[in-house]
């Protein structure tokens, strides 16, 4: 059966406030506003409760995945052969896009700021130092002083030092985050997050890594630090597909015939400008490319346009970058039809098997997909700590 949602079963809030704290004290107790305390208390009281399915696969390594999205990482440390535990995620819809997908973890819905180390392991049914692997990046603050002695009150350092705080009480054997390129280009964040990491007793190591290099059919460089408790040498998953390798693997690959939840209603509309816009633009380029071409009502005006605006996918390479906001212009489009991708192709873009559900709107699904790491790329990075 799947996991059960019993209303403030292991919430956080029903936790203190049971210590006979009021909401507007636990807000303060977490560093938050007394009316976001209120708006946290009515929207984060739900909790999956794990369900008999958590004692599949006993033995099996255990994962915890924070800020955890509609879970493409935990999908691959899954495939993997991990166990998905437990998650936080405060965003409804992506918790419950998890919950499909984990139906045996305990999912909290709530800020990561909000839940006691206590709770995460309880809710996980482990005890402090027995966890494999704790995952999942917090959205980046700006990339200079990230060092814990010089965090400050601000709200992405905070959730820095929260993340920090879990590993502390959580005591994982490993920490694998994903977060963006730019966060490695500092020197000073990387040492921070070294002297972060080491004075919990972790070494550290991290690389750029391309998802197509690891069996995507897209072209997605992110960040992938990885910590290890104890120190020693840190494992990372060579290459499987590129140069020298398995080819690439292509859009025309990914998008071909679903095997289920693909259907035209699914694609969004397109204004007729943009279908017109779109004829003119051939496989592999974007509207700049098709600019000389264009005529006049259909040329893009302004500035500030990202280069890949009305960007047609190559049918014989992998995609470009997909993401998960913006405009008319960024929702990649057929190689060979005027209209952008579905929702489903965008996931199988990004390695989801057809099976994996995403709840909410088709706005609120996209930027789910968008966030997600691939979870092929995950289970790379899997495969290597098993070894490691
Ligand atoms: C980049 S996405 C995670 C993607 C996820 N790792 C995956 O592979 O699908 C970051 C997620 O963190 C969530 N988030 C942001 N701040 C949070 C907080 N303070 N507490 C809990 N979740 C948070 C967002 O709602 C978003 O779903």
């Amino acid at each position: 059966m799947a996991g059960v949602h019993r209303r403030g079963s292991v919430a956080p809030w029903h936790d203190l406030t049971r210590r006979g704290l009021g909401v507007r004290r636990v807000g303060r107790a977490v560093g938050i506003s007394a009316s976001t305390a209120w708006r946290w208390r009515r929207r984060f009281v739900d909790v999956a409760v794990p369900s008999a399915e958590s004692s599949a696969m006993p033995g099996a390594p255990t994962v915890i995945d924070l800020f955890a999205g509609a879970g493409g990482m935990s999908a691959g440390f899954q495939a993997a052969g991990f166990r998905v535990v437990a998650a936080v995620e405060m965003w409804d819809v992506a918790a419950k896009s998890f919950q499909s997908a984990h139906p045996a973890a305990a999912v909290l819905v709530a800020p990561v700021e909000a839940v006691s180390g206590r709770r995460l392991l309880r809710a996980a049914g482990l005890v402090r130092g027995e966890c494999a692997v704790m995952c999942g990046g917090p959205p980046c603050p700006p990339f200079s002083s990230l060092s814990a002695s010089r965090l400050t009150d601000d709200d992405r350092h905070g959730l820095w030092r929260e993340y920090l705080r879990l590993v502390d009480c959580v005591l994982p054997q490993w920490v694998v985050i994903e977060n963006v390129p730019g966060l490695l280009s500092s020197a000073e964040a990387i040492g921070g997050i070294r002297d972060a990491f080491a004075t919990l007793g972790y070494s550290v190591a991290y690389r750029i890594l391309d998802a197509a290099d690891f069996g995507v059919p897209q072209y997605r460089r992110r960040a992938v630090i990885i910590a290890k408790r104890g120190g020693g040498a840190i494992p990372f998953p060579a290459p499987s597909h590129g140069s020298g390798r398995l080819p690439y693997r292509t859009a025309t690959e990914a998008l071909a015939p679903p095997t289920n939840g693909l259907t035209a209603a699914e694609i969004p509309p397109l204004s007729a400008l943009a279908t017109e816009r779109l004829s003119y633009i051939a496989a592999g380029e974007s509207v700049w490319d098709a600019m000389p071409r264009l005529p006049l009502h259909l040329k893009i005006k302004g500035s500030g346009f990202p280069s890949s605006i009305y960007r047609r996918l190559d049918e014989n390479a992998p995609s470009y970058t997909v993401v998960g906001n913006g405009g008319g212009g960024t929702l990649i489009y057929h190689w060979g039809e005027n209209r952008p991708l579905s929702n489903r192709e965008r996931a199988r873009l990004q390695g989801f098997d057809d099976g994996h559900a995403f709840h909410g709107s088709h706005r609120e699904i996209r930027a789910q997909i968008g966030n997600a790491v691939p979870p092929p790329l995950a289970r790379a990075v899997a495969e290597a700590l098993k070894l490691g």
